[in-house]
């Protein structure tokens, strides 16, 4: 295996501040596999509704539900020393007030077993599913939503206290309630679902800021000391000259309105993809000839570091920044490498300008279900989904170099 030459340039003279967690993330659905008791598994089974379209169902997923202790080995023999991965809470709780003992003990062994292997485990308590019995009953709007989760998050919180550093409660509220406004009944929906004309709604934003302080002070009451923070979409808006009052306008309710929750949390999660350029009437499509990746997202791998800037001058200079997702799905792995690169050189820049910035966790660990379908592969870590055989891409050692170059 030839891994390739290339590093990052870092700011002169720059360090990576010390214990600096260099790693990647999954979430339980998109690894684990038959995640049966949850609303997005009885979603791939009903003929498809909703606004997501899904292609194929997640089935067997990559079945880290049973092989996390070969993926940690991977991670760890790779040089990496964090690593993010989820609880399912459809799992601890697959009907309400059930609470399995059995899976609360199988993710304290995931707990333990990232600690033994020198991996920091940064742990997300909800991405993106949900028990099927919660969206049953309305989801977050239910009356009750933030107590429910809120006491999920109480009886997880046993099994937190064993190495964990940061704790996050909800992944990517401004993408959920996007998804929302797509699909509520008063939402404004747009004849032509484009992530663009989403319409963000108002009453899950409420829930979610509700449901996610609930979470925090349900989990700190147990563990005073434990961060708690969650992790926000970062769409990089970038305002056309005259256009900054509307940019502003628009990226309030769709990122800016989370993060200034976030002013009150211990850390906050950046995941970046790209940007999104605005003019006084939203966002600006993209030419025919801009570069693209997989998903049809912008290619641009700066976007990391200005995610980075502007999250920092919302929640200001007390609140730590974890950048939990970051990467690029691609057939090929030196597009991964190249992005990475650019993506690492803001990263370290916005660090040298004294950003505090402790984690750079890539996404993904492994090749994974992408929210209806198995075709855009964003791993490090390649998957045969018939044997379930493992097999490194070559960005998985260039990455995993780096991280054990900067923590030796
Ligand atoms: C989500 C992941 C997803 C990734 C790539 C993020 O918005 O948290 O679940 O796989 O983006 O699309």
């Amino acid at each position: 295996m030839t891994i390739p030459a290339h590093r990052p340039q870092t700011p002169d003279g720059f360090d990576w501040p010390p214990g600096f967690l260099f790693g990647a993330s999954t979430s339980p659905h998109q690894v684990e596999g038959n995640n049966v008791s949850s609303d997005w598994w009885v979603r791939e089974h009903s003929g498809n509704p909703g606004p997501i379209p899904i292609t194929e169902p997640s089935g067997d997923a990559v079945d880290h539900f049973h092989r996390w202790p070969e993926d940690m080995d991977l991670l760890r023999d790779l040089g990496f020393n964090a690593y993010r991965f989820g609880i399912e809470w459809a799992r601890i709780e697959p009907e309400p007030g059930n609470i399995s003992r059995a899976m609360l003990e199988h993710y304290r062994g995931m707990i333990r077993g990232a600690v033994e292997r020198g991996l920091t485990p940064v742990v997300t308590l909800h991405h993106f599913t949900s028990p099927h019995w919660f969206a049953a009953r309305g989801g977050w709007l239910a009356p009750d939503a933030a107590d429910v989760f809120a006491n999920y998050a109480a009886v997880v919180a046993e099994i937190l206290g064993e190495g964990v550093e940061y704790v996050a409660t909800i992944n990517e509220p401004n993408m959920i309630t996007l998804v929302n406004g797509l699909m509520a009944p008063d939402g404004d929906t747009p004849d032509v679902p484009t992530m663009a004309a989403l319409v963000p709604h108002q009453p899950s934003t409420d829930a979610l800021i509700r449901a996610h302080k609930a979470a925090v002070k349900a989990v700190k009451a147990v563990h005073p000391h434990l961060k708690l923070g969650w992790t926000i979409a970062s769409q990089v808006f970038q305002a056309e000259p005259g256009a900054e009052a509307e940019a502003a306008a628009y990226a309030w309710p769709r990122e800016k309105v989370f993060l200034d929750v976030s002013r009150d949390d211990d850390w906050v999660g950046v995941q970046s993809y790209s940007r999104t350029r605005l003019g006084k009437d939203g966002p600006i499509p993209h030419a025919e000839d801009t570069p693209r990746t997989l998903v049809g997202l912008e290619y641009y791998p700066p976007a990391l570091g200005e995610a980075v800037r502007q999250t920092a001058a919302v929640v200001g200079p007390d609140v730590a920044i974890l950048v939990t997702e970051n990467g690029i799905a691609a057939d090929d792995d030196t597009q991964r490498i190249a992005y990475t690169t650019g993506a690492l050189e803001g990263l370290a820049a916005a660090s040298a300008d004294g950003i505090d910035v402790r984690a750079y966790l890539h996404w993904s660990a492994l090749d994974n279900y992408e929210w209806g379908s198995y075709h855009f592969t964003f791993g490090l870590i390649h998957v045969d989904r018939a044997s379930f055989a493992r097999t490194p891409k070559p960005s998985a050692y260039w990455l995993g170099g780096i991280a054990r170059e900067l923590n030796s």
